[in-house]
């Protein structure tokens, strides 16, 4: 894929966020809905899947190893299946853009199918480690050579049938467990994860729902999940809930923005994935769940957010996993805070789409936010309240988060805030800009 052309943008100091949004649906759950119904025979139908840079590469992914997908006019997509075992071998390179878990769960895949895949991706994924992933998948049989220091480009030859492997997880990735269960899928016996600190379960849930036999429980060591293999998957509708990562720049929005009272319709409450909330509730944050609800197996609600006088923290780093995704967002609300706020123990911050830690205490410089980098997280000085200075330029370093973190964060300023690029953000939340101006906060593009 050739990169887009950078789009520089910045926003306007803004009044305050009324009145409601609504999130597109949850990343995590909408990679998993489109392979698990690839694998499965019969037609699924998923309303509410995210249509983001991401999710369309495991869409053109699994096309490529046969399923046959489409998206009707309304929005659904259909998806069917090749069954557990029938994936083809793609004639292509499987071109994953900026997506580690496109890459991470489809290397898990193919490890156990006879077919050959080579998976590549843009500058950020390009650096990012995959040995968490071939290592285990190796064990299982499989043939993986990466670029130096296990990066892709890589190639995946599966084997099949592959080896089962009871397999202790070294670090807490929701990526790495999913891997070895899809690799598991089509591996005769049973293969075990064993999950000492827990991470997002949708694989987990989904699989039971798809039809797989998998059971997860508590065990010595941690959570001990077990999936059987050869598993056959029945085709299933999905709604996919609105993703709680993108909901949280709305609500640091609203928290920052003096008058801000907004509802932000349909949001994931997976307890997996609620840190952020539970975090910015110990600073300060105004933050109700209304109408809380199931959608599809999971717990959903509204959350109405309104300005808060937040204060600093320690973030507890046991929440580190259930809010991996969110300190960006975070640590745009510390910036705001009275006092300071110290995250620590989040050392996976530093491989995520860009180092996190890194970028965000460039991009909160740039802001006029004093920061201290530790390995392991941030530590941020906050304004109480008042706007930040603003003026400078965010790099965002290819990463979807830190652009939409401080797009917020430009909200409150006393000089605009330009970001380098707005194309990262399509990743995760294509209509993100838009939700702005529909808010009344039209961005103003720049000269690149
Ligand atoms: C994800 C897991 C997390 C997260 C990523 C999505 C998933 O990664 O950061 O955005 O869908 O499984 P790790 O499992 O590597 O922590």
């Amino acid at each position: 894929m050739s990169p887009a052309p950078p789009r520089p943008f910045q926003l306007a100091a803004s009044g305050p966020l009324l009145g409601e949004v609504t999130v597109p649906g949850d990343k995590s759950i909408s990679h998993r809905a489109v392979m698990f119904a690839s694998l499965a025979v019969g037609e699924s139908r998923i309303e509410g899947l995210l249509e983001g840079e991401d999710v369309l590469a495991t869409a053109a992914a699994m096309r490529a190893m046969g399923a046959d997908i489409a998206r009707d006019d309304a929005g659904v997509w259909r998806i069917h299946g090749v069954g557990v075992g029938g994936l083809l071998q793609p004639e292509r390179a499987l071109e994953m853009g900026n997506s580690g878990t496109s890459t991470r769960l489809l290397m898990g895949l193919v490890a156990s199918h006879a077919i050959t895949a080579t998976f590549v991706g843009d500058a950020s994924l390009s650096r990012r480690p995959m040995a968490r992933v071939a290592e285990p998948l190796r064990r299982m049989g499989a043939n993986i050579a990466a670029s130096p220091g296990d990066t892709l480009p890589l190639m995946v030859r599966g084997l099949c049938p592959a080896v089962p492997i009871e397999y202790r997880l070294p670090v807490a990735s929701a990526q790495v467990k999913s891997a070895v269960l899809l690799a598991g899928l089509n591996t005769p016996g049973i293969t075990r994860v064993i999950e000492r600190v827990p991470t997002r379960d949708h694989s987990e849930r989904m699989l039971r729902g798809f039809g797989a036999e998998l059971t997860v429980e508590p065990g010595p060591d941690g959570t001990v999940i077990s999936i059987r293999g050869e598993a056959e998957l029945r085709p299933q509708d999905v709604i996919v809930p609105g993703d709680p990562s993108s909901a949280a720049f709305w609500a640091v929005a609203a928290l920052i923005v003096p008058g801000s009272d907004l509802l932000i319709r349909n949001v994931l409450l997976n307890p997996t994935r609620a840190g952020v909330y539970e975090a910015l509730r110990m600073m300060g944050g105004d933050i109700a769940v209304q109408d809380e609800r199931e959608v599809g197996g999971e717990r959903v609600g509204d959350l109405r957010v309104r300005n808060s006088a937040l204060t600093g923290i320690e973030v507890p780093p046991d929440l580190a996993p259930s809010m991996i995704d969110e300190y960006p967002a975070l640590f745009v609300a510390a910036a705001f805070a009275h006092g300071v706020t110290v995250a620590r123990g989040a050392h996976e911050l530093r491989v995520k789409e860009s180092d996190r830690v890194a970028a965000m205490a460039a991009a909160l410089a740039a802001a006029g936010v004093a920061t201290t980098e530790h390995d392991d997280g941030l530590t941020v000085q906050g304004s109480g309240g008042e706007p930040l200075p603003g003026g400078g330029r965010v790099a965002t370093r290819l990463d979807h988060r830190i652009a939409m973190s401080m797009a917020v964060a430009g909200l409150h300023v006393r000089r605009p805030l330009a970001i380098d690029d707005a194309a990262p953000i399509a990743t995760s939340y294509p209509g993100f800009l838009d939700t702005m101006a529909r808010l009344g906060l039209a961005p103003t593009w720049l000269n690149a």
